[in-house]
This record gives C-alpha cells, sequence and structure tokens, in this order.
C-alpha cells in the first residue's frame, strides 16, 4: 500500500425518482428492485479519516458528537472491511459533517456513506474506482451506491449472493436542468429508519409482492423518460413509485406511517400547482415526512413559494442535480 494514511473525501445526498425498498440479501444489503437517482449538489457530506497506530481504537465524531453506538458499529463495518482488503492493522479516527443542519432530518446515510468509502479507501491506499467504491459503499446503505456518482444514477436490483453489486451513471450533471424542492415538515430523526422500515414490510405487508412486481417496470418508464427529459412521463411514474412503496409499509405490521398532515398537505399543494397552475411539478418522498418536489429549474421558484405557504411546512431546500464523491487533495 502507498504511504498516505489519511484522506478527505466529500460526496452529496440523493434523491430516488424510482425507489428502492426491500432488499434481495440482507446479509450482502443487495435490493429487491432497481432504483434511479439525481445526486443533488446542496446536501453534502466531508469526511476525513486517519488510520493511525498511536489510537486505542476506532474515533467517530459525526457533526462535532462522538457517534452513538449503533452509529459508530456500522461505520467500523465498513472500516473493517477496508482494513481487511488493505492488509491494515490500524485504528482510525473517522470525523463528518454534514454541510446542513442534521436536525432538520435531512441527515443521509447515502452521502455519509459515499464520503466514508471514499476517504477510507483513499487513506488506505486501496482504488477509489467509482466502482469498487459503489460496491463498498453498498455494503453499508444501499442508496449511498448511488452518491459515488454524479447526475443521473441506477442501481439494478441484486441477485442474491451477487456482492459484486454496483451502481452506474445514467447521465451526468448537465443532462438536465431540472431542481429538486425540499419542503421540511418536521424536525428530528425518522421515527421507523429504513432498513429496520424495509424488513418489517418484506416479512408483514401483504403488498411487498406486488410491490416487487410494480417496481421494475415503474423504474424502466423513469429510465426512458430521464433519457427524452420527458417530465410528465417520468414525474407519474416517479410519484406512483413513491405512493406505491408508502403503502406497502403502511400495511405492515405493526403499521409504517411516514406521513404528518403537513405531508398530505405539501403533496396537495404540488398537485394543485400541476393541475390549477399548469406547473409540471411532482412530489418524491423517502422513508420520513418531508415531501421533494421535481420541476424545471425556471418553475424552482414558484413552486418553493408555494410550499413555503403551505401549512406545517418548517422550511425548503433547492437543490440542483449534483457531481459524484470527490476525494480531497
Ligand atoms: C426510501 O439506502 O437508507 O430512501 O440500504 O438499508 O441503508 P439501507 O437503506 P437506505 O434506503 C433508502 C430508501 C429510500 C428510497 C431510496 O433512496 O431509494
Amino acid at each position: 500500500m502507498s504511504g498516505a494514511r489519511e484522506a478527505r473525501a466529500v460526496a452529496r445526498s440523493n434523491i430516488a425518482l424510482a425507489k428502492y425498498w426491500g432488499k434481495s440479501d440482507a446479509r450482502l444489503n443487495l435490493p429487491a428492485v432497481p432504483s434511479i437517482s439525481m445526486t443533488l449538489d446542496r446536501l453534502v457530506t466531508r469526511t476525513r479519516v486517519r488510520f493511525d497506530g498511536t489510537l486505542r481504537g476506532d474515533r467517530v465524531s459525526l457533526d462535532g458528537r462522538t457517534a452513538t453506538e449503533t452509529e459508530r458499529r456500522r461505520i467500523v463495518e465498513l472500516l473493517d472491511r477496508v482494513r481487511h482488503r488493505a492488509g491494515l492493522d490500524l485504528p482510525a479516527r473517522v470525523e463528518s459533517k454534514n454541510a446542513f443542519p442534521t436536525a432538520a432530518g435531512l441527515a443521509s446515510s447515502a452521502s455519509g456513506f459515499a464520503a466514508l468509502a471514499a476517504a477510507a479507501s483513499a487513506a488506505a491506499g486501496l482504488s477509489h474506482r467509482p466502482r469498487d467504491l459503489s460496491r463498498l459503499a453498498r455494503r453499508s446503505s444501499a442508496s449511498a451506491a448511488r452518491s459515488i456518482y454524479g447526475g443521473f444514477v441506477e442501481l439494478p436490483a441484486g441477485r442474491p449472493g451477487d456482492d459484486g453489486l454496483a451502481a452506474r451513471a445514467l447521465h451526468d450533471e448537465t443532462h438536465w436542468d431540472v431542481r429538486l424542492v425540499v419542503a421540511l415538515t418536521a424536525l428530528g430523526a425518522k421515527e421507523v429508519g429504513s432498513t429496520d422500515g424495509m424488513e418489517r414490510t418484506r416479512r408483514s405487508s401483504p403488498y411487498y409482492e406486488p410491490w416487487l412486481e410494480a417496481a421494475p417496470p415503474l423504474a424502466k418508464r423513469i429510465r426512458q423518460a430521464l433519457a427524452r427529459r420527458d417530465l410528465p412521463r417520468l414525474g407519474a411514474a416517479m410519484e406512483q413509485s413513491t405512493l406505491a412503496f408508502h403503502a406497502c409499509a403502511l400495511a405492515a405490521d405493526p403499521w409504517i406511517l411516514y406521513l404528518r398532515p403537513a405531508t398530505v398537505a405539501a403533496l396537495r399543494t404540488v398537485r394543485r400547482l400541476r393541475e390549477e397552475r399548469g406547473i409540471p411539478v411532482y412530489a418524491t418522498m423517502d422513508a420520513g415526512p418531508h415531501v421533494k418536489a421535481l420541476c424545471e429549474a425556471h418553475h424552482a421558484e414558484r413552486v418553493r413559494r408555494a410550499l413555503r405557504r403551505t401549512e406545517g411546512v418548517l422550511r425548503t431546500v433547492v437543490a440542483a442535480p449534483g457531481p459524484g464523491v470527490e476525494v480531497l487533495p
């Protein structure tokens, strides 16, 4: 390995246009359905990793505080994979900072694990080819595999046992001048994390199998519409993808309800803008209460104002397509 023992990387979060929900192999963290995302310029994580023989164990700090035991365990697992591959036996210090308020509920395992995969690999002197980084990040969080690339990205479904699965770039960030308007509807972390939420859905929702059947054709429509920059076609399939996975989670036992009154109000605002104002704008949601609206850049300010005025919306953030992970010199 090379002499470098410290490296820094920056990665950005992403929003799934075609949603990933459910795993075909929980041990290898392989998604059961294909997903397609847009990497976002504004939601950035910066991570520094230093392998250092003078430390007495791995030290992890997130936004200036010591990581909780659960957070630490997931991070140490990724470090262990890197150490194993590099034949390295040194403890590490990890410092990670989000350039957006964590308390706002936008903290993202996608940007976090993408930045960690890149910084840890570079610090250990391993390859930081995007494909290898995407695979490494995927083992920790499948959405992180997509944040390795900029612009528009696909993570195919994984066959059980296929540990080589990585995301691939579809189009770079100059492909389409769209914006994602994020409407924050609550503060704090989500109630049921995605990993637990998807596992409970798989075990107990009667709609899990129908979701597995519906997701690939929706992803295909989204991929085709994205290539043609056809927002109405993409938007219709994107809304169906998000609402289908929420419906599927809602029917789990115990039920998983991410929506709040403000979420529903924001969804209605998006539909009203479309139907009454003629603005092509479409909504998506993750495993949380926020609504994210996709529109062309020149409509973003009107969409932002309408969402900002919606009852229960606390804040808005506008993001554009952004670049992939970068290892800093
Ligand atoms: C609803 O990538 O957070 O945001 O692989 O278990 O870490 P793990 O799950 P994660 O799931 C993201 C789910 C989603 C949809 C998406 O981003 O595709």
